[in-house]
Formats: C-alpha cells, sequence, structure tokens
C-alpha cells in the first residue's frame, strides 16, 4: 500500500494531471478536462490541511480532497476522490476514507458529507460500501433518491451522509 501523507499545495498540478490522465481512458480529453476543472488550486491552497494523497515513491496514486464545514463545527465534505485506474480494488480508498473520517473525529467533526451523479453508480456503491446513508431526494431514479438540479440546471445529484464516532 503507499504510504499516506496530508496533500500539500504543491501537489496541486499532479492531481490535475492524475485526473486527466486517469480518466483519460474513460472520457474524451475534453471531458477529462472539464473534470479536472472540479478542482481549482484553491481546494490545495485552503484545504491541503484535510486532503490526503496515497504515495508510491514520488508517484501519487491516490487522493481525497475534503474540507471541514466553515459554517458550523459538526460537518466535514468529501469533494473529489481518485484512484489511479491500475489500482482499484484494492481498498486504496477505503484507507483514504478511513483516515479521513478518523482526523475529522479527533476535529470534533460528528458528520461527513459527499455528493455523486446518479449516473455514477461506482461511486454510490463505493460510498454505500463506506457505510454511507443516501438522503431522501424530490425525485428517483434506478431506485436511488435524486435532489434535482442539486448542482445547477440539469446537476441532479445523489446525496451521502454519514455519522462518524467522536
Ligand atoms: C470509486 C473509487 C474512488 C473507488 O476506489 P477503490 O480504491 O477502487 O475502492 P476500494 O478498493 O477502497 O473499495 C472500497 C469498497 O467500495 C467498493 N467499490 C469501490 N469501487 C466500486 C465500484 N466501481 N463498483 C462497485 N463497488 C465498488 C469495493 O467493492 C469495496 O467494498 P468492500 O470493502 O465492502 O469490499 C474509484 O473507483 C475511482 O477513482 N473511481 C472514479 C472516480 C469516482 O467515481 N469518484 C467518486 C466521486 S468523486
Amino acid at each position: 500500500m503507499p504510504a499516506l501523507r496530508q496533500a500539500r499545495v504543491s501537489d496541486h498540478g499532479t492531481i490535475v494531471e492524475c485526473v486527466q490522465r486517469w480518466w483519460g481512458d474513460s472520457r474524451t480529453p475534453e471531458q477529462a478536462r472539464e473534470l479536472s476543472l472540479l478542482l481549482p488550486r484553491l481546494f490545495l491552497q485552503f484545504f491541503s490541511g484535510t486532503s490526503l494523497v496515497l504515495e508510491d515513491g514520488t508517484d501519487i496514486r491516490a487522493f481525497l480532497i475534503g474540507f471541514y464545514a466553515a459554517d458550523n463545527a459538526t460537518e466535514a465534505y468529501i469533494h473529489f476522490v481518485g484512484v489511479d485506474p491500475k489500482l482499484r480494488g484494492q481498498g486504496m480508498a477505503r484507507s483514504l476514507y478511513t483516515a479521513f473520517f478518523q482526523r475529522a473525529a479527533e476535529e470534533g467533526r460528528t458528520v461527513v458529507r459527499a455528493v455523486t451523479s446518479p449516473t455514477n453508480a461506482g461511486s454510490v456503491t463505493f460510498h454505500r460500501a463506506m457505510g454511507f446513508s443516501l438522503e431522501s431526494g424530490d425525485s428517483e431514479a434506478d431506485g436511488l433518491p435524486v435532489h434535482t438540479d442539486y448542482d445547477g440546471p440539469g446537476q441532479d445529484r445523489v446525496c451521502f451522509y454519514q455519522r462518524i464516532a467522536p
């Protein structure tokens, strides 16, 4: 298993490259680039302290971008997780989430939230496997509770939450 460490601002460029490369096979280059726009520098600039990477030598193999809510003292949020496609199914994401939960709990956070697209079945199964519940929504797709237009027109989301032990 690669070594776990806190993310650094200087990881930003590498993480963007990882997203473009790791998603390059399953999406067009333009779609992979669009996905990487979900990770502007600000996430590393302001939230590297709560974000994590798994590193093999000097290569990042997986990363988790997350933070603690500024508007309340109880919630933490996982914005983006990515694992090198060659290393999926080996517990990488589980170890990142577990470390994030533990650190968040130590900081007094009691709830972790995340969202995904209703079409991302792998992400829904993964989050369920990690113990998340699905918040009830205003509609349903393939048996999933969906929050219509959650992130803007046409941007439906499935919303996950999980209580973590103090
Ligand atoms: C989803 C993702 C992060 C999972 O990473 P991973 O390292 O392969 O996951 P793990 O090996 O730690 O799996 C943890 C659990 O989730 C399940 N799981 C993970 N990916 C899954 C998938 N695509 N489909 C079904 N189940 C999955 C595993 O079976 C495992 O369950 P178990 O521990 O009960 O056996 C990875 O596939 C990925 O990067 N996907 C593309 C990006 C994405 O969709 N991110 C999430 C939204 S931001």
